[in-house]
């Protein structure tokens, strides 16, 4: 083996190769800017394209929709489970068991051939919203409101947790948002993903894992993390006075920032407009002037921009989500990629193991215990 490379948080260090999204160009999904995928495709032809490698034929895109659709569907037994969770665990905990439950009901769940892997898939990104939605109204004492077949997922989320008729451009917010979070290279959680796929484990537990790994606030909990602050400052000029405060005492501002977006994630600007026309149709001018003042003092004072989740965070709020959806949403579209690097990972697998520099003590005999001091 050559010198072994060690860098903290691996920065910089090429894990693998993959074929489904690259970052050094700005953000494309197999190839295709994540601008035109944004501006001109739907979440669930994305999904075909990620999963799949190509755009799909209307053909291939009805079949894979109706697939999506027939399995928005859950188990009596995991509708009767997120009854029965208690009221105050995290819904990011649920999201993680319920990824665990619904491998307990699927036929294929032991299956890791390519085909079996994919079809979990497709139920997996069709349950997940349900996970999420029915839990959300249990919680809340309501009764749940099953999927309308014919609809998106966008669409059956908004439906599902309001129990009335979405209007058409909060879905299309929502479904650009998904759009946007379904892939992104070698992120924390796929590569916890392709980390559990390599020991040649199955899809469900790769997602389950993975879903532990974006709950963190330096992954995907950044989103629910923005709605702290912003739900507190009323004015721009309070927002400036808490800003340049918090930097001063090296606190991290949630929402800005990223490992490998120096300059600017591609998919924060693609949401500005989004974010801006809601916060309008919705009276939260307010919140928006007080996130726009925040940015543009991280921006002077640290020279950070924001990332997607600053403004996927206002966007869901002014969408009247509850904050603790917005990770969770995030899960529903990553689902996506994840499964798609597991399928990936598997076609041409090798145990995903590096080395630790060692650093602790010399080495040193056992001393009984009568004989310690
Ligand atoms: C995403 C994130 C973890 C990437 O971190 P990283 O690659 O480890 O960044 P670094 O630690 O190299 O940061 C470089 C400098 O920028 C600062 N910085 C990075 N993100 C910051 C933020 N959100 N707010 C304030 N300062 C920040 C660091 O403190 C460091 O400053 P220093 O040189 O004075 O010590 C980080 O930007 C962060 O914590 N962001 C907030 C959480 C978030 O929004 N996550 C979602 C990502 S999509």
């Amino acid at each position: 083996m050559n010198e072994a490379i060690y860098r903290p948080g691996l920065e910089g260090i090429i894990a693998g190769e993959t074929s489904i999204s690259s970052i050094a160009d700005g953000l494309r999904y197999r190839g295709y800017p994540i601008e035109q995928l944004a501006q001109y495709s739907t979440f669930e032809e994305v999904a075909y394209l990620v999963l799949h490698g190509e755009l799909p034929t209307r053909a291939q895109l009805d079949f894979f929709t109706g697939q999506l659709r027939q399995a928005m569907e859950l188990p009596q037994e995991i509708v009767s489970t997120l009854r029965d969770i208690p009221a105050d665990v995290p819904m990011m905990d649920v999201m993680r068991t319920g990824a665990s439950l619904l491998g307990h009901w699927d036929p294929q769940a032991q299956d890791i051939s390519a085909q079996a892997t994919l079809d979990k898939a497709v139920r997996l990104v069709a349950r997940l919203p349900l996970v999420m939605c029915y839990r959300h109204r249990l919680r809340s004492g309501q009764e749940v409101v099953p999927p309308e077949p014919g609809r998106s997922v966008a669409w059956n989320i908004l439906w599902m947790l309001r129990g009335q008729e979405p209007q058409p451009d909060h879905v299309r917010a929502l479904d650009v948002t998904l759009i946007l979070y379904v892939e992104h290279e070698f992120n924390a959680s796929t590569f916890t993903a392709r980390v559990v796929a390599s020991t040649l484990s199955d899809l469900h537990s790769a997602v389950t894992a993975a879903i532990g790994a974006l709950k963190g606030p330096l992954h995907g909990g950044a989103n629910e993390r923005v709605m702290d602050y912003l739900s507190k400052l009323s004015s721009a000029e309070e927002a400036e006075t808490w800003v340049k405060q918090a930097l001063e005492r090296k606190e991290r501002i949630m929402g800005f920032g990223h490992r490998v977006y120096r300059t600017g994630d591609p998919r924060a600007a693609i949401l500005a407009p989004y974010c801006e026309q809601l916060a309008r149709q919705t009276g939260n001018e307010a919140m928006e002037a007080v996130a726009g003042r925040i940015e543009q003092v991280v921006r002077e004072q640290k020279n950070i921009p924001p990332n997607v989740d600053y403004p996927a965070g206002r966007l869901y709020y002014y969408l009247g989500l509850p904050v603790d959806l917005y990770t969770p949403l995030f899960v529903i579209s990553r689902t996506v990629g994840w499964s798609a690097h597991v399928l990936e990972q598997q076609a041409a697998n090798r145990l995903i193991r590096p080395r630790a520099r060692y650093v602790g003590a010399e080495p040193r005999d056992y001393v009984p215990v009568e004989q310690r001091g």
